[in-house]
């Protein structure tokens, strides 16, 4: 499949605009139930989850539902012409011509399908069409990304815990202001749009050019341009501190140098906390006095101990900066428990790290309520059982998750 590059040309970005509005108009953006198979298998365990999965009602793009093909009938249902262009924008599924032709007549506006072929937006695959752009509600906002597949030059990502993060950014943030934000490894905006609504200015940057390119996009077809602006950069490296809010969500997964090339967005070096350590140890040049810096990051656990603790121990122990780590579930990687079991952990721990010279210095480790405690630990030791069986052929990630 061909992927039009973004930003593309003049009449590219007016067909993705003008789809945009339309999707908008019709209430797509404020859709976020999608039932969809995606993933399952990883689907941590976790209260609101488990109540998406058997209710078929969260708030959250469902990529993790246990019985997708319940939830979509239910779907259907609900939202009959909308359930066809899901599949085709939202889920990515090829869909019939005569069925993407007669949906978008419901989109106010829409451009026609003949242009949206031509323009590369829609790629023909005999007698079905499949969409080059994934499009996402989150928080308010309809983003476009590439559909979840690493093969696209440049892919840039946008999964379960983008949503995550953007999630818990609208809750802390709920009700205060603050003047400059930072976006670090911002990928295509996700998080800069969602504390744009907190901050007089935000800038975000990506190593990766595509990535950019989707978040300036998304700033413009979201209205939120004149406030937030993107560039490539490494991390945090030309950027003009002090910053009074810093958020992430950074690669941070630990997985073999071999995969590297192919998940830059995952890939978090030694430990998968070599980004994260970067990140932190940058926090005392970049944020301002009475700043605050939110991140989300997996720590494997090594011999009984969570890892990323005494990383933030490390960094910023020489700093009056404290931060606090919220664990929000425990994971097995299927397809790299037996590479991350060989290097010492069994399992790991998602945290969401806060850190601010307002926090007494120190690392404060808050914990799972018992009841999460116990389910998790059954959980993941189930998990890195059966993980660690020879089980046939290796299922490659699309990327729908690092
Ligand atoms: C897990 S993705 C998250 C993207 C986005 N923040 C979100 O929440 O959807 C991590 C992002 O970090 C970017 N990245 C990787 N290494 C980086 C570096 N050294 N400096 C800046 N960005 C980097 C990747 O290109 C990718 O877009």
């Amino acid at each position: 499949m061909t992927t039009p590059p973004p930003p593309g040309t003049r009449e590219w970005r007016a067909a993705v605009a003008a789809l945009h509005a339309g999707l908008d108009q019709a209430h797509y953006g404020s859709i976020e139930q999608v039932p969809t198979a995606t993933n399952r298998f990883a689907f941590p365990l976790e209260w609101s989850n488990l109540r998406a999965a058997i209710t078929g009602k969260g708030r959250r793009l469902m990529e993790h539902t246990v019985s997708p093909t319940f939830h979509r009938a239910r779907f259907r249902k609900r939202h009959p012409t909308q359930e066809r262009l899901f599949g085709l924008f939202f889920l990515g599924e090829a869909t019939a011509r005569a069925r993407v032709s007669k949906a978008l007549d419901s989109i106010p506006d829409a451009p026609a399908l003949e242009e949206l072929v031509e323009l590369g937006i829609l790629a023909d695959q005999e007698r079905r069409l499949r969409s080059t752009l994934r499009f996402v509600p989150l928080g308010g906002d309809l983003f476009v990304t590439d559909p979840p597949d690493r093969s696209i030059p440049g892919f840039t990502y946008l999964g379960r815990d983008s949503a995550v993060l953007s999630d818990l950014l609208r809750s802390a943030l709920r009700g205060r202001s603050f003047e400059r934000a930072l976006d670090l490894c911002c990928g295509c905006g996700v998080q800069a749009l969602a504390v744009s609504h907190h901050a007089g200015s935000v800038e975000g940057s990506d190593i990766n050019p595509r990535a950019v390119a989707f978040a300036e996009l998304n700033a413009k077809l979201n209205g939120k341009a004149p406030s937030v602006s993107f560039r490539v950069a490494d991390l945090a490296s030309g950027a003009a501190p002090p910053f009074d809010l810093i958020v992430a969500n950074p690669p941070y997964v630990w997985m073999p140098d071999s995969e590297r090339a192919a998940n830059l967005d995952g890939f978090g070096g030694a430990f998968g906390l070599e980004i994260v350590g970067k990140i932190l140890a940058e926090l005392d040049c970049l944020l301002a006095p009475h700043g605050e810096a939110h991140l989300v990051a997996e720590s494997p656990v090594l011999d009984g101990t969570p890892l990323l603790p005494r990383i933030a121990a490390e960094f910023l122990g020489e700093t009056n900066i404290g931060a606090s780590l919220a664990p929000l579930w425990y994971s097995v990687h299927r397809h790299r428990a037996a590479f991350q079991r060989r290097g010492g952990s069994s399992y790991n721990i998602y945290y969401h790290l806060v850190a601010s010279r307002d926090l007494p210095p120190g690392i404060r480790i808050q914990d799972l309520r018992w009841p999460s405690r116990l389910a998790y630990g059954t959980y993941v030791r189930m998990a890195a059982r059966a993980f660690a069986k020879p089980r046939g052929k290796r299922v490659p990630n699309p990327g729908a998750s690092p």
